[in-house]
């Protein structure tokens, strides 16, 4: 396709000190890596001393071999000890002092944390803040909920004859694997109630956006015991495989596309045994019905489909617009969409650079195949700028004969859809592999009532005449058919990442039941009220 006709010289500003990161942190032990690196290059360009523009260095992670993650699974194994180890076993109060202490070593790195989140993946600055803000405030309403959980399970019912106590523990290990676009946060909010629990945790970052996790590594390290969490870098497929194929893994916690986590699952001998926490693929639509407020459905449609240019697993992939109001709407849209910005991620515009390689090119492939099948760009100033930058593409009408029509994008190209009766949409969704969420853009109320009833069991959030998103962070996050599997928020990832186990007796044990209890020697069996 064409380069893009806007005028677009990004603006350019000077780059963050180089990270040469050799370490990788095994049994509560920094190890120094000298084999294989992967040199880190940034989305965006830098000023040369000859005035040219050129690829802007951020420096070095270890590409670390099959065995060190064999290692690391050993410690965090170890440190689990089937479930007997210092950690699992721990007492609310212990559990939450090393997070909070963990939390205040986070805390002091926001700069460089952030500015690394900018400077890799393209984040423009406030978004890039505003992670790890709402990550710091996630970690928080954690251990919050966390106590609320222990409260409820620090009394001893009397039933029938039967005296219980019910609580949440452990599973084992597990095995952390979180995605590009939000490195910080969605991994974190499967880390964080992973080892909350009393779990131990091997984790690997994704393949870009990994420099700015290197600043917490010794937050990691000097907050929880030996073990606890063990960090590796390197390619997925060289660390994550062998890891499973040991069987050793009991949760595995993964963002990212049901291809990757079906190949992992595969690989595992006693998949049963397999706790299952994933955000997968997803091809959210945006329905635009007859009686929408045009204005308001564009605005919100060109956030959902174009906050950080589309790479959202929550954007919106793909509109449905009724045909009496398509017109109109297309205009408006094509229009709102050219009037973005894509600069340097440190002015804040709302478009940057793409940190993906290859992923211009996946772009215009995406496009190509929507012309060659009978849509048209309808936005002037779609198409490359350069070898990291694409400005958004408009595609209409789009159709099932295209790619763009059934496959996630993940990127800034916008397709969409005319319709005339809401079965084909309906069956568009129904036959669609995602079933995360979806938008709906009417005024009317018997619109709405009816479109809802017809939503609410293909996707599992229904957001009315707003953009799809995860948060806040107290909702459930899940999806269904190739979406997620387990509920993710604030109370749900505890839930998860954690199994209910009762100790029982008949009451005519209720003397011993109370000596243990008065005792105060099991971390368990207490009624201690944690305020
Ligand atoms: O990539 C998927 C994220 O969970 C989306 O979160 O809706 O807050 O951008 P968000």
């Amino acid at each position: 396709m064409e380069i893009s006709k806007k005028d677009h010289d990004l603006s350019v500003f000077d780059a963050p000190q180089r990270i040469h990161w050799k370490q990788y942190l095994i049994g509560g032990k920094m190890h120094t890596w000298s084999g294989e690196m992967e040199q880190v290059y940034s989305p965006m360009g830098q000023v040369s001393t000859d005035g040219s523009i050129v690829k802007t260095h951020l420096g070095e992670s270890p590409l670390l071999g099959a065995e060190v993650g064999l290692e690391a699974l050993a410690a965090a194994k170890k440190a689990y000890n089937n479930g007997r180890g210092h950690w699992p076993t721990a007492s609310t109060s212990g559990r939450v002092a090393a997070m909070e202490h963990f939390l205040k070593l986070m805390i002091v790195k926001r700069e460089e944390v952030s500015t690394m989140l900018m400077w890799e993946i393209a984040k423009n600055k406030s978004a890039a803040y505003k992670e790890f803000d709402r990550t710091v405030d996630y970690i928080r309403d954690t251990i919050e909920e966390y106590k609320e959980l222990q409260r409820r399970g620090s009394s001893i019912a009397s039933k029938d004859g039967v005296l219980s106590q019910i609580r949440r523990g452990p599973l084992g290990v597990v095995l952390c694997l979180g995605p590009y676009n939000y490195p910080l946060n969605e991994t974190f909010c499967l880390l964080i109630p992973a080892l909350m629990m009393g779990n131990t945790v091997v984790f690997k970052p994704a393949k870009y956006g990994v420099l700015l996790l290197t600043p917490l590594i010794e937050a990691f390290q000097e907050a929880f015991p030996p073990g606890v969490i063990n960090i590796l870098f390197g390619r997925g497929r060289t660390l994550a495989g062998p890891i499973m194929q040991s069987g050793d893994v009991d949760i595995l916690a993964l963002i990212g596309g049901s291809s990757s986590s079906n190949a992992l699952v595969s690989q595992h001998p006693k998949p049963n045994r397999l706790r299952q926490v994933l955000g997968l693929e997803a091809k959210n639509p945006a329905i635009v019905f007859p009686d929408a407020d045009l204005d308001l459905s564009v605005k919100q449609i060109v956030k959902g489909a174009l906050s950080y240019n589309g790479q959202r697993c929550t954007a919106l992939k793909i509109t449905f617009v009724h045909k009496s109001v398509a017109e109109t709407f297309i205009t408006k849209l094509a229009d709102a969409v050219d009037a973005l910005i894509l600069d340097h991620p440190a002015t804040d515009s709302e478009l940057t650079p793409l940190p993906e390689r290859g992923k211009v090119a996946a772009m215009e492939a995406y496009v190509d195949d929507a012309v060659a099948n009978g849509a048209k760009v309808v936005n002037q100033y779609a198409g490359r700028v350069n070898d990291t930058s694409f400005f958004p593409a408009v595609l209409y009408p789009v159709s099932k004969n295209m790619r763009l029509y059934h496959e996630e994008q993940f990127g800034p190209v916008v397709p969409v859809v005319v319709y005339d009766d809401l079965e084909e949409v309906m069956e568009a969704i129904a036959e669609s592999d995602c079933g995360q969420q979806c938008s709906l853009f009417s005024t009317q109320e018997e619109t709405v009532a009816s479109a809802v009833d017809n939503m609410v069991n293909q996707v599992c959030r229904v957001n009315i005449n707003v953009a799809c998103q995860r948060g806040p962070d107290y909702l459930p996050f899940t999806g269904r058919r190739d979406s997620a599997a387990g509920t993710l928020s604030v109370h749900d990832a505890l839930r998860s990442f954690s199994i209910r186990t009762v100790v029982a007796t008949d009451s005519s044990q209720r003397k011993l039941v109370g000596l243990v209890v008065s005792g105060g020697k099991s971390n368990f069996m207490t009624t201690d009220y944690l305020l």
